[in-house]
């Protein structure tokens, strides 16, 4: 089973957004996937409520940092959304969890101080120091026209975590949210630049776990 973590301290960066639609591209697989939701808001188990029936589906999963958690038998891919500002205990259990961490960041100064500190408190983790857990950056919101792209590249220099992809700034990203959907469940043609930018995420995604 491949269990994944989606986290970063600052709110707004595009957890949720990209736990759903890595939720939903293994459902398009035929996978098994379990959709955890670890914020109190419980954006996505609003979310999978919207979603349409006829769709992959998806199953929610309540998991509280620090409980027991076992996936149901068969589930071949676990994602955990998680809360702003998760810190401390919580993300300590929640790494515990899993062998794969997605860091979504947008850019800007309050984000790169966020997300710096948290890559920086992910780099004294046991399992990452000895590799059992293998983390990544996303760019959230990158519009190439400007110099926000560039931007995250250099900030993440600095930091031992490669930066796998870079997901446009499209309203088709809230659009297809707020109907229980996301890009991953309209036609290719639609979506093709989109895809395109995805496709080194889940490469890295879908590439060994250990
Ligand atoms: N690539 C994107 N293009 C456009 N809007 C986006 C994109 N990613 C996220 N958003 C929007 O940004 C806001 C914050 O995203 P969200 O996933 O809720 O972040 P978090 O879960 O980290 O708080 C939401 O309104 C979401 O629709
Ligand atoms: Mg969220």
């Amino acid at each position: 089973m491949r269990r994944i973590l989606v986290a970063n301290p600052k709110g707004g960066s595009g957890k949720s957004t990209l736990a759903a639609h890595l939720a939903c591209w293994f459902a398009w697989q035929e996978d098994q996937v379990l959709l955890g939701d670890t914020d109190r808001q419980q954006s996505l188990a609003h979310w999978l409520k919207t979603r349409p029936k006829a769709l992959p589906q998806i199953r929610g999963w309540e998991v509280t940092p620090g409980e027991p958690a076992r996936p149901p038998r068969g589930t071949q891919v676990a994602i955990l959304d998680t809360p702003a500002g998760l810190h401390g205990k919580s993300l300590k259990a929640l790494l515990g969890m899993v062998d794969q961490v997605i860091v979504p960041l947008q850019t800007g100064a309050f984000d790169f101080w966020a997300s710096g500190e948290f890559f920086d408190i992910l780099a004294e983790s046991k399992a990452v120091r000895r590799e059992q857990i293998r983390v990544a950056a996303v760019g959230m919101r990158v519009n190439p026209r400007t110099s926000n792209g560039r931007e995250l590249i250099p900030f993440l220099a600095r930091y031992d975590i490669p930066l796998v992809a870079q997901l446009r700034d499209a309203t088709l990203y809230r659009d297809t949210i707020a109907r229980g959907m996301t890009l991953f469940d309209l036609s290719h043609g639609r979506t093709q630049l989109d895809r395109e930018q995805w496709q080194p995420l889940l490469d890295w995604v879908t590439g060994p776990t250990r």
